[in-house]
């Protein structure tokens, strides 16, 4: 099996570092695992002048799976939109129509009091966003910036959704639901915006074929707001590619640090890009001490989803939990005075642990 390894820019070269110790770790324990590089983001651009250089796409393209760490640095927000990093990451979702995008958030007992909510409020909380990935806002046409007719400067993007890309994701949620606590929340704005009519709408017609999962939508300012008020009602949440994006940071924050998330986003053949849902933190960048757990999950949910190595996957999530369990603590999930470990300790904690 081979893995391309994104590695990116900020604290992604230090986190994805640790999550290939792991994985390493595994192919020496018998493991068929060939790990390949390529730039991208920034690095990309630093490399090649384009955020995905073609020789990275290609190192994809001839891989099973793609492990990814981060994108986005201040020194590059100048450049032209096409040439920033994110685009490197837009553009592999795309082109691999990456659609369905799984955000589990799960509160680990011993972090239960780093969480921004008391203790008691999170606890147990074991919730799945799953983000559209490939349409909405962020892909839609027309956008731009133009001088319209007032002469002023005038900006515009396209929300938008087809029922194809709607039904897709929807049968995504009501199967990952059958797995779980059979509950989906499908999350809309339907009281405004056209474009979520139809996808409440579509997520209904689809309803009709899964009696046994319970569905309910919610409007998105009210879901921001019962996400932290009673974030247990949750099971499933499935929504838009905006809406996903921001309600999952806000869910992160409810399991202690956003360091903690893992992502998985895969086709419909199962080919995925993983990656931890934080960004490239610059401001710590450098500095070896961001948390490496959510790309260290991350690999595992590769592991999971694409290699199809379901008990390997979990033995890295178990090793996860003990390093936890053992008191291992980078800076953002640490009680104030409480020592913390730096990017390769926590590495070497889950290392020993497995
Ligand atoms: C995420 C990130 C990306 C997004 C950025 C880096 C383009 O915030 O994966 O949540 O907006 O999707
Ligand atoms: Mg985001």
């Amino acid at each position: 099996m081979k893995v391309a390894v994104l590695a990116g820019d900020g604290i992604g070269p230090e986190i994805t570092a640790q999550a290939v110790r792991v994985l390493a770790a595994l192919a020496t324990d018998g493991l068929a695992l060939e790990l390949v590089y390529g730039a991208v983001g920034g690095a990309g651009y630093d490399a090649a002048g384009d955020p995905l250089p073609a020789e990275t796409l290609a190192l994809c393209e001839q891989s099973d799976a793609i492990l990814f760490g981060a994108v986005g640095a201040p020194r590059y927000d100048g450049l032209e939109r096409a040439l920033r990093p994110e685009q490197g990451l837009l553009r592999l979702r795309k082109h691999f129509d990456l659609f369905a995008n799984l955000r589990p958030a799960l509160v680990y007992p011993e972090l239960a009091h780093a969480s921004s909510l008391r203790p008691e409020v999170v606890a147990g909380l074991d919730l799945l966003i799953l983000r559209e990935l490939t349409s909405d806002i962020y892909f839609g046409k027309p956008r731009g910036i133009v001088v319209n007719e007032a002469g002023q400067r005038e900006g515009f993007d396209t929300m938008r959704y087809n029922e194809g890309e709607i039904r897709r994701i929807a049968i995504t949620a009501f199967e990952a639901a059958r797995k779980r606590s059979r509950r989906v929340c499908s999350v809309d704005k339907a009281n405004v915006l056209e474009t979520t009519q139809l996808w409440r709408d579509v997520v209904t017609e689809v309803h009709a074929d899964y009696p046994d999962v319970e569905l309910s939508h919610m409007y998105v300012d009210n879901a921001a707001m019962q996400l932290v008020r009673n974030p247990r009602q949750f099971d499933v949440i499935v929504t838009g590619n905006m809406f996903g994006d921001i309600l999952s940071d806000e869910a992160s924050m409810l399991t202690g640090s956003i360091g903690m998330l893992p992502s998985a986003s895969l086709n419909a053949a199962g080919f995925g890009l993983y990656e931890p849902i934080h960004g490239s933190a610059p401001d710590i960048a450098g500095k070896g001490v961001a948390n490496p757990l959510g790309a260290i999950l991350s690999a595992a949910m590769m592991l999971r989803y694409s290699l199809g190595q379901d008990a390997v996957a979990t033995r890295v999530e178990d090793a996860v939990r003990a390093a936890l369990r053992g008191g291992a603590r980078t800076a953002d999930i640490a009680r104030e005075g409480e020592p913390t470990l730096s990017s390769e300790a926590m590495g070497d904690a889950v290392l020993a642990a497995l």
